[in-house]
């Protein structure tokens, strides 16, 4: 048997798989509005471990099985020996050989490379301190079905250089785009992955300046999960990084903005771009679903 796939950075898939899978995912997405019967994974059980908190991952992951016609199971570790100290490792092992797929939203990207390791079905990194490769499948369809083709466009990140802003490099060099990330100095996303990348991807510490002509400008919150203490200090040295009017008055006459969600008004995005009639930010949401329902698929049909 092939070994199994999993899909803990967008490098664990090809561009023209990546792109097939988003293709499927705007399928889907039309076949479930139409009310099809997508049902086509009776029985199957996905383990979703949370240690993080979330909203749109677990209502997403959770409802897509169900529409796929399997089951969910959601797993904290306050309430699993995870918890408690029993070692990733041992935990792979047991719950891969009761499930059919794997979710794992946690902090250090590690334990999904161990957890990954160590089981025999395929592993979905549901975000790490370092990566977010779920939010980039959903941002790509959003881009996709405004715009097209992303290739060859610029989008521009504003804000920390955290996992969203990390998988954005990832994405650039996946969908062949360029990347101009404007985040202030000391903030920057990790170094070995800028110089991998530095054919496409550069770092602007001047928002506007980085803005200028984006197709795509994309942000996140300043203080990201595991980091709520530093949220005072941060905000102090974020400031002048508002994805906001004044900045998309710089962007290209047609670019789009997105935000992966929670956001926080008045920090790094303005009210008046959330509550923007026209934003494309409720889409990137909902495409969560959608797109992780042709990933889970994809996973899964390479597993069996
Ligand atoms: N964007 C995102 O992953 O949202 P949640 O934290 O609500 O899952
Ligand atoms: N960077 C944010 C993303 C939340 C979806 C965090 O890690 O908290």
């Amino acid at each position: 048997m092939s070994p199994t796939r999993h899909f803990l950075t967008l490098l664990d898939f090809s561009p023209a798989e990546l792109t097939r899978m988003l293709q499927r995912a705007i399928q889907m997405k039309g076949e479930h509005r139409e009310g099809r019967d997508q049902r086509m994974f009776p029985g199957t059980v996905l383990g979703m471990i949370f240690a993080k908190s979330s909203t749109r991952t677990r209502v997403s992951f959770e409802a897509g099985m169900a529409q796929l016609g399997g089951h969910a199971m959601f797993l904290s570790p306050q309430d699993t020996q995870l918890g408690r100290g029993e070692p990733v490792e041992d935990s792979a092992r047991v719950i891969s050989s009761m499930v059919d797929i794997v979710m794992i939203r946690t902090f250090g990207h590690d334990i999904v490379e161990r957890f990954a390791a160590f089981s025999r079905v395929p592993v979905i990194n549901a975000l790490t301190d370092d990566y977010h490769p779920c939010q980039l499948l959903a941002d790509m369809q959003t881009w996709i079905e405004h715009r097209g083709s992303i290739s060859g466009k610029t989008a521009c990140w504003v804000g920390d250089g955290n996992n969203m802003c990390q998988s954005y490099i990832n994405a650039a060099r996946q969908f062949d785009f360029e990347l101009r990330i404007a985040c202030p100095a000391g903030f920057e996303p990790n170094a070995q992955l800028l110089a991998a990348n530095a054919d496409r991807v550069r770092v602007e510490h001047d928002p506007l300046r980085a803005a200028a002509g984006a197709d795509l400008v994309v942000t996140d919150v300043w203080a990201s999960m595991g980091q709520e203490s530093e949220q005072l200090e941060r905000a102090r040295l974020f400031a002048r990084y508002q994805v906001n009017a004044e900045l998309m008055s710089r962007a290209a006459s047609d670019a789009l903005y997105m935000h992966c969600l929670p956001a926080h008004r008045g920090e790094e995005i303005s009210a008046e771009l959330m509550d923007a009639p026209d934003t494309v930010i409720w889409d990137e949401a909902e495409n969560r679903l959608h797109a992780q329902k042709a990933l889970l698929e994809t996973l899964l049909l390479a597993n069996r």
